[in-house]
Formats: structure tokens, C-alpha cells, sequence
């Protein structure tokens, strides 16, 4: 029997756009939170630099619109841009009264409560909002607990969504496994909210945690949305290269506070690429390290924020200076080994700017939808204001629309009777190992039309195991991962064909120019792409 649970919203996913969103629902609206790890383990827990806003009295709006659209590479909607900036004075007040306790300067009791603002990528004022180096922690923890303290919101935790449920040209709900128990559940509600973030996962080397597997990208396009895009998967330019260190960022932050981006030999490179240095978009930034790392043949570069006094750093970057400290590196003293690494997914399920996707009564939020925002390349920080934003615009639209929707139908139970208990999981590691390390190597930082063709043969081999896999085996949180990840792995190779131009992110070597005209690459189920 399959257990089915009721609600008025399901939301599926537990970072700052899902707990922000379920939040923002009135009292009277019975919400379920889904999470597949516990609460504070996705990608919003471990983002260190901050949130973007316009906050600095010399900061204006249209310079954070500036900025964002140039970063974009011309492909930013700006009626997007100009609705996120216009709200991220509010977004950072609805925050701060929530418990989320922002660095204020240290000069703050003499001139009233004003917060301390860093620099990063491609913005040209301070204007990022943070907690030290811990930003999303501080959010997450603090969202978490009202999420927590709330008697509307239902939390469960480990679990994964397998499908959405559709019916009478509605979603309807999700067939959800409990991981606990190894059981398939229906969820059923009125309104369906997929806030389960990117899919960095994808890729061998990524800041991401576990979880970033694309699962609300893949269950979107099965469900019939269209998605947008995906070629633009961001690099972050500096990740710790360590042999024991696992996904760890070295935030933008550190360039922003002055640090700098050295070869092996010490030499300072950046300007040798870009007239803003190391404070370049990270699209520059990560290719300038990826070329001279294959100049060189070195596994790794260095960032230097030596000059930087111990206070400083221990006041600005605990977590950077605690985690180097632990592999024996003192970042007071010498410079950090780094690397790029898969960090941001920027398309994604195209959303309208009540976060609405293309199937009645289906939401997306945060890294999962693409509003527009982000164009060919995501200015930093600007995702959690994205998430924030978004998730208030859905939740009022949400429930400025409950009366009108009709409780869901009767969905049928989820049949497990023709499939066994796998005895072959190895299936599922190699495959999940195959497909990081050839997108890795020919949908990475620079492209070819020959790699990413090879890419397509490869992810159509895997797919087709993973769908008879899938058609015979009971289903597990790695195999329904790895069925979403070579989903939108192939959504993404499929947009990076056919983006036949370098722009932003998307670099490839048979078009290193960019088209006078930006486009969107805009998939849509069923359709051949042009
Ligand atoms: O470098 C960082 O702290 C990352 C920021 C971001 O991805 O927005």
C-alpha cells in the first residue's frame, strides 16, 4: 500500500528559496518541506561570500542592474534584473527580521546600525551582505529553525522525489521515496514547489555537496516544462586543492578583500588577462586559471591573502582559515592551492516572475528555475537574493490562487510489482563515475563541437542502461541521483550544441566569437532542437 500524505503546498527542497518560500505562506495553509538529507546540508548551508544587495548610500540600483547585465553577457532578462535588485533592500530587511544576523562595520555604534559590505566579482561598489564567511549557514540555520517552530509546515527529512504527479492538466503532488524506509509515498497538494537546486553534480570536480543532482530539472522536463540555458554551467575559480579536502570554496570574498591570483613561480597573472584582475566575472577568471594550468602542466595556482593581518582574516574568514589550518596551511603565511570546480547551474526550468513553470500549478525556485536573472554568466551573490526574491513572488502568488484550485484527484499508487531488489548497485557507481568525468573532460570550461558530440553518444549510452535499470530494479536515492543527472546532463550538452557562439560561460573553441544577437537556448519536450 502506498502511503499518501495530504497538503495544500508541497515543497520539495530545503535551502533558502524553499524555506523562504514555505515561510511566506500564511498560517493557514498546511505546507509539507521535503529535504533529502537533513535540514542545513544543501548548497545554500555552505555558501560562504554573502547575498547581493544595494545597501551602501553610494550604491544605486541601476549600478547592481548595470553590473549583473554585463556579467550576464547580454543574455539577462532585464525586467528580471530589475525586479530582483529593485527588492533586495527588502528581501535583506525580511532577513534580518527573521534572526539573520549580518557583519556590521566596526565603526557601526557611531553612525547607527550599518552592515559591513565586501566586493566581489564584477560588481563595482561593496555590496555584499554577509555572516564572516559563512553567510548561507547563517541563513539556513535561522530559516531552518522558524521553518522548525512553524505549525503549518510539516518537515521530512530524507527523502527524494522520484516524479511529479499529474492530473487534469495539473501537478498535483510528487511520488516521493523515503529513504528510511526504502517505500515510494504520494504526495498530494494543490500547488507543487521544486526548489531542489543545481546540478553541479554533474561534473568530477564541484563546490557543490552531494545532493546537487538536477533531480527538479529532470522531473520538470519529464513532466513536459521547458528549461533553458543549461550550457551556462558556472566554475568557480577557486576551489582548495587538497587531497583531503572535499568541495571546499575559497570564496570570491578573498579577492575582494585584495587577494591574488599567483602562477607556481609567484608571478600575479590575472592582469595579463582582464583590466580588472582578479576582481574579473568568473568566467574570465576560471578560464585565465584553466589556460595556464594546461600552459604549465600544474595541477593547481595559488590565491594569496597573506598580506592581510591575522585579526583580519580570522574576523573575515574563520571557515577558510580553520579548514587550511586543519590540511597545514597557513593562510596568513603562504597561498592557497586552488582550482576551478562546477559551482552554479544558470538555466534551468524557465519560470515566469511568480516563479511559474510551464504545468499549471508547478512552481521553481532558486538554482532549479532560470528567471532570467542570471543570463550567460551569474554575477556573485546574486543567487540566495534570486532565491529570497523568487520564493516571496510564488508564495504570494500561491496564495493569492488557493481558492480557485480544486483538491487534487486520486493519483494511482506506485506499482513495484514488476521490479526486484538490485543486486548490481556497481551499475550505478560506474555509470554515476563515467558521467562526471566525461563531462568533466568535454562539457567543461572550454568546448568543442567534437567533445560535446562525443558527450551526446556517451550520455545516450548511459541513459539507456539507466532507464533498464531503472524499469527492473526497486528504486534508490543514488539511482533516481543518477537517472537526474544524466537527464540534465544531456539537456545541458543538447544547449551547448546548439549554442553555436562563445558567450559568458559557454567558451568553445569552433566559435570563439559571440553572435551580434543573444539568444536564449530554450528546450522543449517532445520538439528537436533547431
Ligand atoms: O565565492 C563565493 O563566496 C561564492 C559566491 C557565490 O557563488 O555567489
Amino acid at each position: 500500500m502506498t502511503a499518501v500524505y495530504e497538503h495544500d503546498v508541497l515543497v520539495i527542497g530545503s535551502g533558502a528559496a524553499g524555506l523562504t518560500l514555505a515561510l511566506h505562506l500564511s498560517a493557514d495553509y498546511r505546507v509539507a518541506l521535503l529535504s533529502k538529507a537533513e535540514l542545513n546540508q544543501g548548497s545554500t548551508y555552505w555558501a560562504q561570500g554573502g547575498m547581493a544587495a544595494v545597501l551602501h548610500n553610494r550604491d544605486t540600483v541601476d549600478s547592481h542592474v548595470a553590473d549583473t547585465l554585463a556579467a550576464g553577457a547580454g543574455l539577462c532578462h532585464r525586467d528580471a534584473v530589475e525586479f530582483t535588485v529593485k527588492n533586495s533592500r527588502h528581501c535583506v530587511e525580511w532577513l534580518v527580521s527573521q534572526g539573520v544576523d549580518f557583519d556590521l562595520r566596526q565603526s557601526a555604534d557611531q553612525r547607527g546600525r550599518e552592515f559591513h559590505l565586501t566586493r566581489e566579482g564584477g560588481h563595482s561598489h561593496r555590496r555584499i551582505i554577509h555572516a564572516a564567511d559563512r553567510t548561507g549557514r547563517a541563513i539556513s540555520e535561522v530559516l531552518s529553525d522558524r521553518a522548525m517552530a512553524s505549525d503549518n509546515i510539516t518537515i521530512y527529512t530524507h527523502r527524494t522525489a522520484v516524479d511529479l504527479v499529474v492530473g487534469d492538466g495539473r501537478c498535483q503532488g510528487a511520488y516521493i521515496l523515503d529513504q528510511t524506509t526504502g517505500h515510494v509515498e504520494l504526495f498530494q497538494a494543490k500547488s507543487v514547489v521544486l526548489a531542489t537546486g543545481g546540478a553541479s553534480k554533474v561534473y568530477l570536480y564541484t563546490s557543490n555537496p552531494d545532493g546537487a543532482s538536477g533531480d527538479g530539472i529532470a522531473m520538470a522536463w519529464r513532466a513536459g516544462c521547458r528549461v533553458a540555458n543549461l550550457e551556462f554551467n558556472q566554475f568557480h575559480p577557486t576551489c582548495l586543492y587538497h587531497p583531503e579536502a572535499k568541495s571546499f570554496l575559497v570564496t570570491e570574498a578573498i579577492r575582494g578583500e585584495g587577494g591574488r591570483l599567483l602562477l607556481p613561480d609567484g608571478h600575479r597573472f590575472m592582469p595579463d588577462f582582464d583590466s580588472r584582475g582578479e576582481l574579473a566575472p568568473r568566467d574570465v577568471v576560471a578560464r585565465a586559471i584553466d589556460h595556464e594550468m594546461k600552459r604549465l602542466g600544474a595541477d593547481c595556482l595559488f590565491l594569496d591573502i597573506s598580506h592581510q593581518s591575522k585579526d583580519f582574516l580570522r574576523s573575515h574568514f574563520p571557515t577558510i582559515m580553520e579548514r587550511c589550518a586543519e590540511l597545514g596551511i597557513d593562510i596568513s603565511q603562504e597561498p592557497i592551492p586552488v582550482v576551478p570546480a562546477a559551482h552554479y547551474t544558470c538555466g534551468g526550468i524557465l519560470v515566469d516572475q511568480h516563479s511559474r513553470t510551464d504545468l499549471s500549478g508547478l512552481y521553481a525556485v532558486g538554482e532549479s528555475s532560470c528567471t532570467g536573472l542570471h543570463g550567460a554568466n551569474r554575477m556573485a551573490s546574486n543567487s540566495l537574493l534570486e532565491c529570497i526574491v523568487y520564493a516571496e513572488s510564488a508564495a504570494n502568488h500561491i496564495i493569492e490562487n488557493m481558492h480557485r484550485i480544486a483538491a487534487p484527484s486520486i493519483a494511482p499508487a506506485w506499482d513495484e510489482s514488476q521490479v526486484t531488489d538490485s543486486d548490481e548497485d556497481v551499475v550505478i557507481s560506474h555509470n554515476w563515475d563515467e558521467l562526471r568525468r566525461f563531462m568533466w573532460d568535454y562539457v567543461g570550461i572550454v568546448r568543442t563541437d567534437k567533445r560535446l558530440q562525443r558527450a551526446l553518444h556517451r550520455v545516450d549510452l548511459l541513459q539507456t542502461e539507466i532507464a533498464d535499470y531503472y524499469g527492473n530494479y526497486k528504486v534508490s536515492n543514488d539511482l533516481l541521483e543518477l537517472r537526474n543527472l544524466a537527464m540534465v546532463a544531456e539537456l545541458m550538452i543538447r544547449c551547448a550544441i546548439s549554442r553555436q557562439e562563445s558567450r559568458g560561460l559557454h567558451y568553445t573553441l569552433d566559435y570563439p566569437q559571440s553572435m551580434p544577437v543573444a539568444r536564449d537556448t530554450i528546450l522543449q519536450p517532445g520538439v528537436s532542437p533547431p
